[in-house]
C-alpha cells in the first residue's frame, strides 16, 4: 500500500521540467519585495473595494432574559463590556460543537483505516470527543446563566466556524491518512488552548470569578488534548522516518557485504 511519505510520481516541482522552469523564471521580477504586476494586483484591487463596502460580520444580540438583562445591567456598571464577553462565549460554543463535529469525522476515519502502533485507541478518541461536548454543554450553560440566546451566532462564533473549514475539508478528505487527520485536528486543538485561556480573562474581568474557574478546568483538559494529538503526530512522523531509514539500511547491506 502506498504511502503519503513514499516516493512517487509526483510532478508539481520546477525540477519535473527544468526548461520550461527556465522560461517561468524570466517572468518573476528579481525582488521579491516588488509589487507583482497584473493578476494579483488585480485581485488586491478588487478585495480592498469589497472591504471599503463591506459591513461587519455581524452583532451580538441583547440578553433575552429578564434576568439576563439584570445581570447585563449589573456588569455594565461595573465599566464591563458584557457584550464582548457574549461573543467570546459564543465563539468557543461554536469551537466546541466544530470539535466534537471534527472528532466524529476523525473516528469514522479510525473505523476505515485503523490505528498504528502508538497511535491513538478508539476509546481515546471518543473521550476526547465526549469532553468536547462537555465544553460545549458548559458553554451553552454559561450564557444561559448570563441571559444569553446559546441557539445564536456571534460574529466571532461566525469568524470561528469559518476559521476550522479548513481542518474539517483535512480530515474528511477521504486520501488523508489517520496520522495528516491529526495533524489538521492539531491545528484546532492548538487554537482551542489560546482561546480557553482568552476566556478564563474576560470572565475575570467580567466578575464572573465561578465561570472563570470552569474554565481553568476546561483549559486543562484541552491542553491535554493537544499534548496527546501532537504526541500521536509526531509519532506517526518519526515512525515513518524510522521506517525509511531501516528500508535504506536492508538495501545497502546486500551492496556493502
Ligand atoms: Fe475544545
Ligand atoms: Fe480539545
Amino acid at each position: 500500500m502506498t504511502r503519503p511519505t513514499d516516493t512517487g510520481t509526483n510532478r508539481t516541482g520546477l525540477d519535473t521540467a527544468p526548461v520550461q522552469a527556465r522560461e517561468i523564471l524570466q517572468t518573476v521580477p528579481e525582488q521579491h519585495s516588488e509589487a507583482v504586476p497584473g493578476e494579483q494586483l488585480e485581485m488586491a484591487r478588487i478585495r480592498q473595494s469589497y472591504m471599503q463596502d463591506a459591513e461587519v460580520i455581524g452583532t451580538v444580540p441583547p440578553p433575552a432574559s429578564m434576568k439576563g438583562a439584570a445581570t447585563t445591567a449589573k456588569e455594565m456598571l461595573k465599566g464591563n463590556k458584557p457584550s464582548v464577553f457574549i461573543d467570546k462565549l459564543g465563539e468557543r460554543l461554536a469551537f466546541e460543537r466544530s470539535g466534537v463535529r471534527l472528532y466524529d469525522a476523525v473516528l469514522t476515519k479510525f473505523d476505515t483505516v485503523g490505528s498504528w502502533d502508538g497511535g491513538p485507541s478508539r476509546e481515546e478518541l471518543n473521550h476526547i470527543r465526549d469532553e468536547e461536548l462537555a465544553h460545549f454543554k458548559m458553554v451553552t450553560d454559561a450564557m444561559e446563566r448570563l441571559g444569553a440566546d446559546p441557539t445564536s451566532m456571534t460574529p466571532s462564533a461566525d469568524l470561528a466556524a469559518v476559521e476550522s473549514a479548513g481542518v474539517m475539508q483535512a480530515i474528511t478528505d477521504p486520501r488523508t491518512s489517520l496520522p495528516e487527520a491529526l495533524h489538521a485536528l492539531l491545528i484546532a486543538e492548538r487554537a482551542d488552548v489560546d482561546g480557553w485561556s482568552m476566556l478564563i480573562d474576560l470572565a475575570e474581568n467580567a466578575g464572573q470569578t465561578g465561570l472563570a474557574d470552569d474554565f481553568r478546568k476546561a483549559h486543562q483538559r484541552e491542553e491535554e488534548h493537544a499534548r496527546k494529538v501532537k504526541n500521536w503526530v509526531a509519532g506517526a512522523i518519526s515512525g515513518d522516518m524510522a521506517r525509511q531509514l531501516s528500508g535504506e539500511q536492508e538495501q545497502r547491506s546486500p551492496r556493502s557485504s
